[in-house]
This record gives structure tokens, sequence and C-alpha cells, in this order.
């Protein structure tokens, strides 16, 4: 039996690490495992600039535990974006890339793209600077369902993009659909991430008779018995299209509360790659998991496979229920259940 895994140390390519007190907390997280993150960029006031940019970067390593834990950031693509200075970013790299929110597709969205066809000379730059386009998928849209919505913006959006930039590389985030993940199989220069939660909820664990779980509500929602196959499959067997990115995305408790508008986010750091290993053991893929956690996503992102390793030992794991300190209070995914790994 193995009772010891050993990987490359993974990096993260989509978490959420927000500001203030709650990016204090949240970092300390995804520094214990990994040794890079993307950070998502829809701050209350969103990451547009390379100023903002540099300035959330050194924020958030300011509060990693390790030292040599990187924070990569993306530009906020907006209607009307700085272009200069963008571009300067992507060359300089400050920005890593740019992340396309449709507007009001999620979370912190509302400044996002209104009509994507007005943004293709920001693709054309990210082209010409061999830079990645990093997509939340979907097209909020009053006739659209929403576990339709991944769907709707592929055919009406992605490939479009997809034909008129044939050498942008492009990241389709948090794969949530049998259809994303066919998507990303058989088109060329685009690869996908996927989460835990993906791999591990359906519908039936969001909207419980006529209730929502808040603590299980994400962007893009969980679907059904058949996508979360087809994503499994994806991550354990399909060794280079897909790689991790937990899309962990903290909100105080109180605001995830049914009286609210629901806040759409999945808090999953503090057991993000242990999770990720129960999933590739229950599929028989163990073998298979450093090329998701850690080979996959910098080949991608044309950057260094990490050099140091990180030690899974098989124990068993009891994911406390919340992550809470002075004033932040987090419901954690999959708290008070028992996992069969920890990182040491
Ligand atoms: O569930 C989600 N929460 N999906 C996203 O795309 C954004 C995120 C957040 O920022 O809370
Ligand atoms: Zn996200």
């Amino acid at each position: 039996m193995t009772n010891h895994i050993k990987i490359i140390q993974p990096d993260d390519w989509h978490v959420h690490f927000r500001e203030g007190d709650m990016l204090s907390v949240v970092t300390k997280y995804s520094s214990r495992v990994n040794r890079r993150c993307i950070a998502m960029p829809n701050t209350l006031i969103p990451i547009t600039t390379s100023a903002e940019a540099l300035n959330y970067k050194k924020l958030i390593e300011m509060n990693a535990i390790k030292k040599n834990f990187e924070a990569l950031i993306p530009c906020y693509l907006t209607d009307n974006l700085n272009i200069s200075d963008f571009e300067y970013a992507l060359q300089k790299n400050i920005f890593i890339g740019a992340k396309l929110y449709p507007n009001n597709a999620t979370t912190n969205s509302h400044f996002g793209v209104n009509n994507i066809k007005n943004i293709y000379n920001i693709f054309e730059i990210l082209e010409k600077n061999n830079k990645i386009l990093l997509i939340h998928g979907e097209l909020n849209r009053s006739d659209i369902d929403i576990f339709d919505r991944e769907k709707y913006f592929i055919d009406e959006e992605l490939n479009h993009i997809r034909s008129s930039f044939k050498d942008l590389k492009i990241v389709l985030e948090h794969v949530s659909s049998d259809y994303g993940v066919d998507f990303v199989k058989t088109n060329s220069n685009i690869s996908g991430t996927i989460t835990p939660h993906h791999m591990l909820l359906t519908k039936k664990d969001v909207f419980e008779k006529d209730k929502i779980n808040p603590h299980h509500y994400c962007m893009p929602v969980v679907k059904n018995e058949k996508d979360l196959i087809s994503l499994r499959k994806a991550a354990c067997f399909d060794n280079t299209k897909f790689f991790l990115g937990t899309d962990s995305a903290p909100h105080h408790v109180n605001d995830k509360n049914q009286n609210n508008p629901l806040k759409a986010g999945i808090f999953s750091s503090p057991s993000s790659i242990e999770l990720y290993a129960s999933i590739f053991e229950e599929e028989n893929a163990l073998e298979n998991l450093e090329i998701f956690s850690s080979i996959n996503g910098p080949k991608f992102y044309n950057l260094e496979i990490n050099r140091d390793y990180l030690i899974l030992e098989k124990t068993n794991f009891n994911i406390p229920e919340y992550t809470q300190e002075e004033n932040i209070k987090i419901k954690n995914f999959y708290g008070n259940q028992n996992i069969n790994w920890k990182a040491l």
C-alpha cells in the first residue's frame, strides 16, 4: 500500500486572495503547498493597471508563509482599458495575461466586458505578446438557464475567439461541463483548469429541495453526474490539456447567509491538494496527480517547472469546519469531513 506520495511542488493557476484581513488569512493556506498562484483580479476595485498589479502582488507575497512563494497577476479586462499600460505590463511580465469576465457572470464582475467583440484588439495584443487569455466562460443572459451558461458561451463567443486568433493561448477556467471538456480537448492552444468542487459535487448538493446550500454555490454552478465524471476523466487521464486551478473563493460566513443575495464561491485552499489527491486515488490515477498539479500548468504558461517537492501522507485528515481568525470566519469546503491524504 502507498503511504506517501512525492510530487513536484504544485501551483494553483486560479485562486482568489481578496483584500485586507481576508487576504492575510487566506494567503497562508494557498502558500502552504503551492509555489505559485494566479491571483484573480476581481478585487472590489479590479486590478486593471500595472501599478495595481505590482501592489497586489507585493501584498500577497508579504503575507505568504514561504519565502519563495509567487503571486502571478492577470489584468482584469474592462471595456475601457489603458492599452499602452496594458501592453507595457505584459512585456515586463507584470501581467501574466488577462482575465475576461463577461459582465455580471460572477462575483465582482460588474466591471466586466459588455461586448466581447469590442475588445478583440486586446486579444490581438495578447496573441502578439504570447500571453494567455484566461476566461470565465459563461454567458449570463435572462433567456439562458444557469446550467447552460458555459455551453452558450462556447457556442456564441469562444468558438469565434478561437477561430479569429488561432495562436492565442486560452485557458477555459473552472471547466464545469462535459461540453466544456470536449471543447478543450478538440481545439488547439486551449487548456482548462478544473476545481476540486466540480469533481466532488453535483447540482443535488446545491439545490436541496426548495433551498440552496450557500456553501456549495459557486460559478459556474456544479452540474450533473455526467459532467462530474467527464471532469474527473479529463483531470486524471488526459495528460496534457488540464491542470490545477482551485478557484478557492472565500466569503465571510455572514455573506453566505440565505437572507443575503447569495455570494458565489467555495473556499478550498486549506485542503486543496489533499482533495485532489483523494479524487485521483478514487480514480486509480494517483500516478497522474503530478502531471495535473505540477507540470501541465507551467508548460502551458511557458514557465519553469518547480524544483522542490511536496510529500503527501496517507492518513486520516479531518478538515476543520471553519477557517477562523479574529474577525474573519470562512466555511471550509468539505469542513468536518475526513479525507485520506495530508500534505506534510
Ligand atoms: O464561485 C465563484 N466565486 N466563481 C467565480 O468565478 C468568482 C468567485 C468569487 O470571486 O467569489
Ligand atoms: Zn474564480
